[in-house]
């Protein structure tokens, strides 16, 4: 393992491991200091959303979980540490290519591709979160994808050309450090993140429990769940998993 600092982030960068934010869950608090990064060039059983899993061609991506320890933040403000990080990537992305939007709760689209995956596993003491484990999978350089996830892309599929790896950590870890300046000013990321959230305007289908429904996109609450506005005027209020958007 190798320890350096990148962008104001202390990094301990692994060969290779199963999952960075299986390994951050293992290290005792004392290693989980505020902006250290656990990052690794091959993992090999990524964890994604539920029980999905993440592909990641060896040497290709960015794979690694960030840990934040924000002084003082309430544990009904846990979605601010979520904007922060999907704000962060989309800034990076944003440099590099048009369209880059945040699909609610904090998946990073290009288009209608994805390409930036967040799991963010929170601890909470009493009030106040005691640490946030921040897994990001960011495709930068992979040619093609052989999983099942729906519609991947990589920057190297949009651009053509291949970045280097270690400027990319650098510049994507300068973005998310900016945006965890805001970490405390929750109405401010709130209204970026309105501002560049996934089909944010006009109507759309989704589903939930009792099936399909056309709504638009209402904002999202104080505890960082989707507000929808379905055709009949009424406003629909859902937590992560309770309703999906429908292609
Ligand atoms: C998703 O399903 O969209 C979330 C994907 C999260 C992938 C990242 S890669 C680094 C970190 N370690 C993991 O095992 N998963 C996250």
């Amino acid at each position: 393992m190798k320890r350096y600092e990148v962008s104001g982030f202390g990094v301990m960068e692994y060969e290779e491991v199963a999952s960075t934010n299986s390994l951050a869950e293992k290290l005792p608090l004392s290693e989980l200091k505020d902006k250290q990064v656990i990052l690794t060039w091959r993992q090999t059983q990524g964890r994604g959303q539920a029980t999905n899993r993440w592909e990641s061609a060896p040497g290709k991506n960015i794979s690694m979980t960030v840990i934040f320890r924000p002084e003082c933040l309430e544990a009904g403000k846990q979605f601010a540490v979520s904007m922060v990080i999907a704000l962060g990537c989309l800034d990076f992305l944003s440099h590099y290519v048009e369209g880059v939007t945040v699909k609610w709760p904090n998946d990073v689209y290009v288009g209608e591709r994805k390409i930036s995956g967040i799991l963010i596993e929170h601890r909470v003491a009493g009030a106040h979160i005691q640490s946030s484990l921040c897994g990001i999978g960011v495709n930068i350089n992979q040619e093609q994808f052989l999983s099942d996830a729906p519609n991947p892309v990589s920057l190297f599929q949009l651009l053509g050309r291949e970045l280097p790896l270690q400027e990319v950590l650098e510049e994507l870890l300068e973005c998310i450090g900016k945006r965890y300046e805001q970490i405390h000013r929750y109405a401010e990321l709130e209204n970026d993140f309105l501002r560049h959230m996934y089909r944010s305007t006009g109507i759309y289908d989704f589903e939930d429990e009792r099936g399909i429904f056309r709504a638009s996109v209402g904002g999202i609450d104080e505890y960082g769940q989707l507000i929808l506005k379905d055709t009949d005027g009424r406003e629909r209020v859902y937590a992560f998993k309770e309703v999906r958007y429908v292609c």
